[in-house]
């Protein structure tokens, strides 16, 4: 392994994941191609931009030749794939962008790297490929059974993986991890937008009763597992990742503002998702037991270094929060917020 291509390395994970990598390898090339869609951003690549094992090629992933340019002019020997339409909320209101990116394109990848005979690939899966789970936790071996069309089609393209190792022998390898949160996320999942929108005393929109559950996973702990598996993961494997913090939305919330010192008067409690999932919740057994991998951050730690970022870092998100993104809101809460239940 030595010229690793990063998709969808502009975004909130893969920029991580990018930027560690370079760190903490230097003997690699990490090559980042990226469509920069609205949550790709080149200001998560900044820390690393200078660096001499770094390049980064704008491209989209289902673009057959633009793939096949980028895999041999840079040598590529290893495929890490986070490129996605990643927001359960724009999928409903819009599935065909998830088709495109998260179907079809695993599948260009997945021919392009055969076509060229890249052998090593990685793909970034998540928890809600398995639907909800109302007690218990999620193992690897679970029938998968996706609700909203974002898990829908992310299944669609594990699926695809699976079927470049079992077909053509591909070296290929899959993790699904649990809810991640960070710097860099764009403000659009829950702990950015509640961040950001209380730091200027705006409300806070809280699907339904609040009291769906999702488990928490700090962004540096989920691309250490990824590395992890990346190194050691056997052929055709799949890893959950969890973050072994389970949260009610509400409380959630309550913590947000706790660390902003913001008034819990800013919670409205608005119409549902439709098809929300209730619990999120895997079972960390395989990774930790086969490859040894575990936690570094607690989750009261790295949230409250998370909000600090936020805090210190409004040169990141206030000019994210125009244009499109204003547009987006827009459909999303306006009417929402204005007939809180
Ligand atoms: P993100 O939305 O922040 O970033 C996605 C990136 O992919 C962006 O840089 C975007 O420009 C790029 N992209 C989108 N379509 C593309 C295309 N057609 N070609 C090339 N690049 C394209 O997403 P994220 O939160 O960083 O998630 C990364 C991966 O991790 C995704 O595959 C997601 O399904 C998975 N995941 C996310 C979470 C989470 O909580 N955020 C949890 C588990 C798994
Ligand atoms: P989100 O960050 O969109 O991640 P996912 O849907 O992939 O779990 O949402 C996390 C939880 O927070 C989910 O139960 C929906 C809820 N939520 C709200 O209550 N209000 C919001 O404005 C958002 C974005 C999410």
């Amino acid at each position: 392994m030595q010229n690793i291509m990063v998709t969808g390395g502009a975004g909130f994970i893969g920029s991580e994941f990018a930027r560690s990598m370079v760190e903490k390898y230097p003997n690699y090339k990490i090559v980042v191609f990226d469509k920069l869609t609205y949550a790709g951003n080149l200001d998560n690549l900044l820390p690393i931009s200078d660096n001499p094992n770094y390049a980064f090629v704008r491209g989209d992933i289902t673009d057959h030749d633009a793939v096949e340019r980028a895999l041999t002019e840079h040598q590529i020997d290893t495929i890490v794939n986070f490129a996605a339409e990643s927001h359960v909320d724009r999928s409903i209101l819009n599935p065909d962008a998830f088709i495109q990116t998260d179907v079809v394109g695993v599948y260009v990848l997945l021919e392009s790297a055969r076509k060229l005979g890249v052998n090593r690939f990685h793909h970034v899966s998540t928890d809600e490929v398995y639907g909800s789970i109302p007690d218990g936790f999620f193992r690897e071996g679970d029938p998968l059974e996706p609700n909203s069309p974002y898990a829908a089609s992310k299944t669609g393209g594990e699926m695809m993986v699976r079927a470049y190792n079992v077909t053509y022998g591909m070296h290929t390898s899959v993790t699904r991890a649990s809810n991640t949160f960070g710097p860099y996320q764009y403000p659009e999942k829950i702990a950015p937008f509640f961040i950001t929108e209380a730091l200027d005393d705006r409300p806070l929109p809280l699907y339904g009763d609040g009291m769906q559950v999702r488990d928490w996973l700090y962004v540096g702990d989920h691309c250490d597992a990824i590395d992890t598996v990346l190194h050691k993961g056997a052929p055709g494997s799949i890893y959950n990742i969890a973050g072994e913090h389970e949260m009610h939305n509400i409380d959630l919330t309550h913590f947000i503002l706790q660390a902003l010192d913001k008034p819990e008067t800013l919670i409205r409690h608005v119409a549902d998702r439709p098809g929300h999932d209730r619990r999120y919740a895997l079972n960390n057994d395989k990774i930790r037991e086969e490859l040894g991998w575990s936690q570094k951050h607690t989750f009261e730690e790295a949230m409250a270094a998370t909000v600090e970022w936020y805090k210190k870092n409004e040169w990141w998100w206030r000019k994210i929060k125009t244009g499109e993104y204003l547009e987006f809101y827009k459909a999303q809460y306006a009417e929402r917020l204005e007939t809180t239940e």
